[in-house]
């Protein structure tokens, strides 16, 4: 397939479907497409797209598998307990009531995991916690509060029998942590942020985006922290020379707004 193909495909998308692949890396995006076209019978991007827009299962699929959803409560435990750390001393002692965003959230365990933090040390929330992807289908999925045993494994014992109700081999979560969190669709690339946050958490989602991309991310999440909040990105997001964007490190993966 051309690289002409593609691009046409991409325009067919972004105006059929709104979402703006040409964001995304590029190896990475085609081999992906390349799979799930194949899984869909297809056998040009032409043929693809003409299936997408006939099937509302095939759109679902390709939307499911583009948008990657992979998640878990308190991913990476180690950096979850400096952030929970931070925010419990340094944050709570600066601003009398806190305002969350997790951003790209997918199935909600990342602001649920934020809203028992919250909940565990009586902090008090601005707003509710504000929880966006861009991915309708999963945060469908996340107002429904219904977990599978693994992405719970990092959910400490106290945790699970606080805030879980096991019911037929899936864990329901308690009605307040719920109601603490608020979903909506937001496209990190097309759409406007929130402004005046004290906490923004946006984890494994710009690495799947092009470096102009996330950066620009990354100024605007700048801006819409005030000074003192803090920025937490995935195990692998390093930003490096966060001063451009008004941020300094101060723990692994978590930038405090310096300006
Ligand atoms: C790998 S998941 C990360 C979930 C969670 N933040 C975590 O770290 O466990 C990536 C999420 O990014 C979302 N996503 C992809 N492109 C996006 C965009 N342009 N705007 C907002 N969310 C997007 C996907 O739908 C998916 O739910």
């Amino acid at each position: 397939m051309t690289t002409l193909n593609y691009e046409f495909f991409y325009t067919w998308v972004e105006s059929n479907l709104n979402i703006q692949l040409d964001a995304y890396k590029e190896k990475q995006l085609r081999r992906r497409i390349q799979t799930i076209m194949r899984q869909a019978g297809a056998e040009s991007l032409e043929e693809y797209s003409t299936l997408i827009h006939s099937s509302e299962s095939i759109k679902k699929q390709f939307l499911d598998y583009i948008t990657i959803n992979v998640t878990e409560f308190f991913r990476n435990k180690d950096l979850f307990d400096n952030f929970e750390h931070l925010l419990t001393t340094d944050l709570s002692k600066k601003f009398d009531s806190i305002s969350i965003w997790s951003a790209a959230c997918s199935i909600g365990a990342e602001p649920y995991s934020l809203a028992m933090i919250m909940d565990r040390h009586d902090l008090p929330l601005k707003q509710n916690i504000l929880a966006t992807d861009i991915d309708n289908t999963i945060l469908a999925r996340a107002k429904t509060g219904i977990f599978k045993d693994n992405e719970l494994k990092n959910v400490s014992i106290f945790d699970k029998a606080s805030y879980f109700k096991e019911v037929d081999r899936t864990f329901v979560l308690d009605e307040k942590i719920k109601s603490k969190v608020d979903f909506k669709k937001h496209d990190l690339i097309l759409e406007s942020y929130p402004k005046k946050l004290h906490v923004i958490v946006c984890r494994n989602v710009t690495i799947y985006f092009k470096n102009e991309i996330k950066e620009e991310i990354y100024k605007r999440m700048g801006q819409s922290l005030v000074k003192g909040g803090l920025l937490f990105t995935g195990a692998t997001e390093t930003i490096y020379q966060p001063d451009q964007y008004g941020l300094k490190k101060v723990a692994s993966f978590i930038y405090e707004k310096i300006e």
